[in-house]
């Protein structure tokens, strides 16, 4: 599934699929301007880490258009490009798709702003395509974790959606799939409250072929006391320097509860997502949403009047939890202090 980011030419939009409706709806969501652009991020039309970098390189070039004609455009357009990198605080991949194309604009020297704006629209789907690369490579290293016969728990989408394309941890999935494994079975965890896991993984899994059954949160315990679960296989939005690693709100829970049942815990992210001047999880910043989608189930509230909730979006799992760190160059195992600072070497990174 690659057709959830599309750059139109004829409109000079990002046409994004509308995941906050699926699967229910089919929608797409057109950013002309840097105000959609944020809606999208805010929203979570568009969400999930490598998907929201691939926006924010289109986003720069949109912010570029917005500012055509401008006498004090480069001022302006630093403004909105800052605006776009702090649209959501934890995922790092948003500032990484910033920072990039802001490298480029120094590196390329363009002094006018239609020559800035073709370099930042090449650069934009070059980033595009080369995620979806990546992930890829993820499933190419990951298939080697997964066993013929293993049922994968994950939590939220870290799949196609989230992504340009294959997906982070349903990339670990379909590269097993792909590499002939055989009888692969997904767990989604359902992902209260904004529902990726039933919602977006059920779908694209389903589309795929994939056997996937969803599963309510708080159900992870007796599964795998069961013994229904042999590997739980989840994304990040952010990878602390010592492999602390910060993702959707419950992996935590489900990390601690893999540990107590002898169950390989184990995180794909591409090197894009490891924030090596984050020291660890907990200094990471973690998103606080709106409580509607805590009090709320559709237009229905569930909560009585003036309770106040807590909708933390994320939550960091110690290293010490995790069995391996899948990129596109490897996994990565522990210590992952010194793996991930290995991995950066060899890039000249
Ligand atoms: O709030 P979301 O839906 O953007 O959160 C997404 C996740 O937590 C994903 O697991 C993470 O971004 C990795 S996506 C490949």
């Amino acid at each position: 599934m690659e057709r959830h980011i599309r750059f139109s030419d004829e409109d000079a939009a990002l046409v994004l699929l509308d995941q906050r409706y699926l699967p229910a709806c089919e929608d797409d969501y057109y950013c002309h301007t840097v105000e959609n652009i944020i809606y999208a991020l805010q929203t979570m039309v568009v969400r999930g880490a490598p998907a929201i970098g691939v926006t924010a390189a289109y986003g720069c070039w949109i912010a570029a258009k917005e500012v055509a004609g401008s006498e004090d455009w480069k001022k302006e357009l630093e403004a909105k490009l800052e605006e776009i990198a702090e649209a959501r605080p934890t995922a790092v991949n948003l500032r990484w798709g910033v920072e990039r194309m802001k490298a480029l604009w120094e590196s390329s020297q363009a002094e006018t702003l239609e020559a800035l704006m073709d370099i930042w629209l090449e650069e934009a789907k070059i980033i595009h395509k080369e995620d979806i690369e990546i992930c890829k490579q993820i499933g190419v290293h990951g298939a080697s974790v997964i066993d013929d016969g293993d049922t994968v728990m994950t939590h939220c989408n870290a799949g196609a959606l989230a992504t340009a394309g294959y997906g982070t941890a349903l990339g670990v999935v379909r590269g097993a799939v792909d590499a002939g494994k055989k009888d692969i079975s997904v767990i989604a965890n359902e992902t209260r409250p904004f529902l990726q896991g039933a919602r977006l993984t059920a779908y694209e899994l389903k589309e795929d072929g994939i056997p996937v059954s969803v599963a309510c949160d708080n159900a992870c315990g007796l599964l795998m006391r069961r013994g229904m679960v042999d590997k739980v296989v989840v994304g990040a939005d952010r990878v602390a320097a010592n492999g602390d690693a910060v993702n959707k709100i419950g992996t935590y829970s489900v990390a601690l509860l893999a540990k107590a049942h002898n169950v390989p815990f184990y995180v794909a992210a591409p090197l894009s997502t490891i924030d090596r001047n984050m020291p660890d999880g907990d200094s990471t910043p973690i998103e606080d949403r709106t409580p509607l989608e805590v009090t709320h189930v559709g237009e229905t509230q569930i909560t009585p009047d003036d309770v106040p909730v807590f909708n933390f979006a994320f939550d960091p799992t110690p290293n010490e939890l995790i069995a391996g760190i899948v990129t596109e160059v490897g996994v990565l195992r522990p210590p992952f202090a010194e793996s991930i600072k290995k991995a950066f070497e060899e890039q000249g990174k």
